[in-house]
């Protein structure tokens, strides 16, 4: 059973030149919140939009994540929040995030999967019970398999889902730039932050509220420390003018953008993944850089 009406929303809300103002609503609501259960995936692509292979892959703690979203909600209602990772599939209290994020007062829930993954019994009867949330998986040819495979398990359990084929519609991605990008010149960034469709996803990752999905990456691999425009720590926030002051900043280019690398034109083929020998190297920097 597919249905497509749930990620139409979400990329004509990402595509409309006037979403800032949406986002900007006196009255304040957040029209869309991507919620992330950790950073592990099962992938590594390699022009991931959130740099995911590139960092350290965790699974976050969903009691405190859920307590997160529950304190951005005693300010701001949301419209639409997008659960996902790294591949929320991998994470071992996905059935929790699920069920908790279900009960909470926000319009419309959908969840993304690379479809790498079959869920455990106890995450398709969270899907299943709660019927309001819609699961995306995106197309990847890498992932045809085992796509197949869950498909069939959402269609025995009918479990509605629908197949992802990107921002663009035509089953390609867009170059956002990799791991080695050198920080360039504001006018860089700036044009790089007006075509960037990233900048609509304000995304709540373990605790940390960042302008787009790609601010927690970039500080990670390039150390780009305390810029409040860019992220707003939800676990600090002591009154709700923080946050509006935060939310009334989205529009504009941050530091981050300057090491990113947008080509909005060239199209590419998702989920292109690592090869082993460049796996490997990126596994020595991170152990080199999380070893005790
Ligand atoms: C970052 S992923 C996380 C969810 C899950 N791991 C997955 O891949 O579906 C969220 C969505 O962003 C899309 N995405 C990632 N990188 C992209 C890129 N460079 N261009 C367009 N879409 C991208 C993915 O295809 C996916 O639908
Ligand atoms: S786009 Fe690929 S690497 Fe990025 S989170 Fe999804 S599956 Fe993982
Ligand atoms: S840092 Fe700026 S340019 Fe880079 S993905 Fe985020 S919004 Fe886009």
């Amino acid at each position: 059973m597919r249905i497509d009406f749930v990620q139409d929303i979400i990329d004509v809300l990402r595509r409309k030149k006037n979403i800032i103002d949406v986002l900007k609503r006196k009255n304040s609501q957040i029209q869309f919140l991507v919620f992330w259960s950790g950073t592990k995936c099962s992938l590594k692509c390699k022009n991931c939009s959130n740099l995911i292979p590139y960092i350290e892959q965790k699974s976050f703690d969903a009691q405190e994540c859920i307590n997160d979203l529950k304190k951005l909600l005693k300010y701001k209602k949301i419209k639409i929040i997008q659960l996902q990772g790294g591949e929320i599939f991998t994470h071992p209290e996905a059935a929790k995030f699920i069920n908790e994020i279900n009960k909470l007062n926000i319009d419309s829930i959908s969840l993304t999967t690379n479809g790498t993954v079959i869920p455990k019994e106890e995450v398709l009867q969270a899907i299943k019970n709660n019927p309001n949330m819609t699961v995306t998986i995106s197309n990847y040819d890498c992932a045809k398999q085992s796509r197949e495979k869950l498909i069939k398990v959402f269609e025995e359990r009918e479990i509605k889902y629908t197949i992802y084929n990107f921002a663009h519609k035509d089953n390609t991605w867009f170059k956002t730039g990799e791991d080695k990008e050198v920080f360039q010149s504001e006018e860089k960034g700036r044009q790089n932050y007006d075509i960037c469709l990233e900048k609509y996803c304000l995304t709540l990752a373990n605790g940390i509220l960042y302008s787009c999905g790609k601010i927690m990456a970039i500080n990670e691999l390039y150390e780009v420390k305390n810029e409040t425009s860019s992220m707003l720590n939800i676990r600090n926030l002591a009154r709700g003018g923080e946050l509006k002051r935060f939310l009334s900043n989205l529009s504009h280019y941050k530091q981050e953008c300057r090491y990113c690398n947008i080509k909005k034109d060239e199209k590419i083929k998702p989920a292109i993944q690592l090869t082993k020998e460049e796996a490997e190297v990126i596994k020595y920097r991170k152990k080199q850089k999380y070893k005790a």
